[in-house]
């Protein structure tokens, strides 16, 4: 059975469909689609009406042979967080997890949709086990729901995006090596650990390719289609337009890496047996020229772009847009690891 991986970000609807043919992944179709509108509001039955017709049209147009969707929930709505406990029974697990999740969790527990994975025993502390609590605000659940439903699609899971890009680009439980993905949007930038096959941290910093496009416009004074043409011909590349717009993308990067070295730090600090191995560039600004040399030179680690179609194979239905494809698939990361999870 196929699935849609879904992933409603600021700027664009990005999805995949995905089916599993005998002992492969077949990736049926793909594409992506301008989000009319940013869907923050809880409240707000506009953005749904908005959305979800943008979303129809989106579907039709890009032609996916089943409605059955994974979506992906926005970062700031879902709480995700691994405790230590005192290594007990499943059981015991189940019946304290609610009393244990309610001291992390900034929101009353009858708003929120509480699950949780038991990891492993701890990997630094002796007698401890790890667990990961996720928890999504009720409301904006509901909304998204309401939004597939009225596109006429089917949801049948949600989960937040950061566990969506560890399925799809993280490490592994046999072959643990920590990997710190850098999940580069529009409105920010996701920085998520993952060790043993498991996200074991998370944050979200406000710089995107929005900030980037914005910042050129008014130092260089141009109009937004211009900043954002010249972004993407030419980045961070000093060798092109005399270095003026890698000039002005560097401070921005450079405020973004100080960011990532805090929170490698932070990690490592509380974490000191996993290692950060790798660092894996995705998400739309990852596409950005030059952006992979720039932040592997800044940052003493391996860097990566992406390449969230390992192990997939891709239909020869699209055979004439598998070039783009594969161009942009660091940028489809989210909705192929939400995809994963079904196929
Ligand atoms: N080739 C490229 N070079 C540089 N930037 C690019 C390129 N292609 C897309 N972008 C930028 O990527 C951003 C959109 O990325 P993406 O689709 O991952 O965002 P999103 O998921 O909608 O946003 P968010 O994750 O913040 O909700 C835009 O700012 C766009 O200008
Ligand atoms: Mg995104």
């Amino acid at each position: 059975m196929p699935v849609i991986g879904l992933n409603i970000g600021k700027r664009s609807f990005r999805a995949v469909e995905l089916e599993s043919r005998k002992d492969k992944l077949v990736l049926n179709t793909f594409g992506t689609f301008i989000n009319p509108k940013i869907t923050t509001d809880p409240s707000s039955s506009e953005d749904v009406k908005i959305v979800s017709s943008a979303l129809e049209q989106f579907v039709s147009e890009t032609g996916f042979s089943t409605s059955d969707v994974v979506l992906s929930i926005d970062e700031t709505h879902v709480f995700m967080r691994i405790i230590k406990l005192p290594i007990m029974s499943d059981k015991e697990l189940k019946s304290s997890i609610k009393y244990e999740a309610e001291q992390y969790i900034p929101l009353p527990l009858d708003q929120v949709n509480l699950s949780y994975q038991k990891i492993d025993q701890d990997i630094t502390e002796k007698g401890k086990m790890s667990v990961q609590i996720v928890a999504a605000r009720k409301d904006i659940v509901n909304k998204y729901v309401d939004i597939l439903r009225k596109a006429k699609l089917v949801p049948r899971a949600i989960e937040p995006e950061t566990i969506a890009l560890g399925r799809a680009l993280g490490d592994s439980l046999n072959a643990p090596s920590g990997t710190m993905i850098l999940e580069m949007g529009y409105g920010s930038t996701l920085i998520i650990v993952c060790y043993g096959g498991f996200v074991r941290f998370t944050r979200a910093i406000p710089i995107g390719g929005d900030v980037i496009t914005k910042t050129l416009m008014q130092s260089l004074s141009l109009d937004h289609e211009q900043a954002e043409e010249y972004k993407k011909a030419y980045g961070l590349d000093d060798f092109q337009g005399e270095g003026k717009v890698a000039q002005v993308v560097k401070p921005i990067i450079d405020n973004l890496i100080l960011e990532v070295q805090r929170a490698a730090v932070f990690f490592t600090n509380h974490n000191p047996s996993a290692n950060i191995k790798r660092v894996i560039l995705s998400g739309g600004t990852a596409l950005m020229p030059n952006l992979l040399s720039y932040v592997a030179n800044k940052l003493d680690l391996e860097v990566i772009l992406a390449n969230p179609l390992n192990n997939i194979e891709i239909s020869p239905k699209i055979e004439k847009q598998k070039q783009l494809l594969i161009d942009e698939a660091p940028s489809y990361a989210s909705a192929i690891g939400l995809a994963l999870r079904r196929v």
